[in-house]
């Protein structure tokens, strides 16, 4: 019988993908922070309200939302992995946020402490085994009437900052299914909410109306000189699992893929740094009023 329960990811967001995600903060979070900023500038998010933003990692989004509500708001961060929420509680605190919170929880299956005025994802939505049951339960956490903004990633073609890497390996590297590996994994990965057909019917189901898609396009640095760009290639997103996954002989054939990619990221160099394309959709909806 399948399992949709999130143990595996959960535990893979709170272990190795931390740790990465740790190693690469500056370049994910400068590449991640252009999409969020553009969906945030267009929420109408006032002061006094209670917003929710759903698979917080570090709080970056978090924080900036607080700074929207003002004193008498509350910026809400869950997450399910308990070390980001541990580094979010302590940087919130650094940064005198008083009124930015965080908790732990699976969003598919645990109780949001709502009801909320507006939820907010940036690309925390997509590694959920059951996305339905995600999105029903951010609905019912919110008040009548409330929305939900979030920012996934478009098609894999359309993201060059990590699908050419992808390529690349995947023709190199044995792909090792998720099922016929023990070793833990993110889930459905980062292009599971990119069909708008697919996302909106789900939407509706979950219980949202005035569904829309607005896409937005912009180069990310990969790196600030090829050293980093390969590392992080070789680390993170599609490409960087499956070499994870294929154990030995993803260790075994790392010289080659390193310089492999070396080849392809010549070609997309500015000076030192290394930059490519990246598209997401800014999803927005609302429950019934
Ligand atoms: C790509 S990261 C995005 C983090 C953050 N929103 C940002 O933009 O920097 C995805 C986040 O979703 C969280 N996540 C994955 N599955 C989740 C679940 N079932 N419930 C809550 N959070 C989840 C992960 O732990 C991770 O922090």
């Amino acid at each position: 019988m399948a399992d949709n329960s999130n143990d595996i990811p959960i535990e893979a967001w709170n272990t190795v993908l931390f740790d990465k995600f740790v190693r690469f903060r500056r370049v994910l979070t400068a590449g991640l922070e252009e999409h969020g900023d553009v969906a945030l500038r267009h929420s109408a998010y006032l002061a006094g309200e209670r917003v929710l933003d759903v698979g917080c990692g570090f709080g970056d989004t978090t924080l900036t939302i607080a700074n929207m509500l003002g004193p008498q708001g509350q910026a809400v961060g869950v997450d399910c992995a308990a070390n980001f929420i541990a580094s979010a509680t302590r940087e919130a605190a650094e940064a005198g946020a008083a009124n930015a919170s965080f908790f732990v929880a699976d969003v598919q299956s645990e109780n949001l402490r709502g009801p909320y005025d507006h939820a907010f994802a940036r690309f925390g939505t997509m590694f959920f085994n059951m996305p339905g049951a995600a999105l029903r339960n951010i609905a019912r956490a919110l008040k009548p009437g409330g929305d939900l903004t979030m920012v996934v990633w478009r098609k894999r073609e359309d993201n060059p900052w990590i699908h050419d890497a992808e390529q690349v390996v995947r023709e190199m590297v044995p792909v090792v299914a998720h099922e016929d590996t023990d070793q833990v994994h993110c889930g459905p990965g980062p292009f599971s909410m990119a069909g708008p057909d697919m996302v909106s019917d789900m939407m509706r189901a979950g219980g949202f109306q005035g569904i829309s898609f607005e896409r937005y396009d912009c180069e990310i640095c990969i790196g600030e000189d090829m050293d980093e760009a390969v590392a992080f290639a070789m680390a993170l997103g599609p490409a960087g699992e499956i070499i994870r996954l294929a154990g030995a002989e993803g260790e075994r054939l790392r010289p080659q893929v390193s310089e492999a990619l070396r080849a392809l990221f010549a070609t997309r160099r500015r000076g030192d740094s290394v930059w490519a394309g990246s598209s997401s959709w800014i999803v927005r909806a609302r429950v019934q009023g």
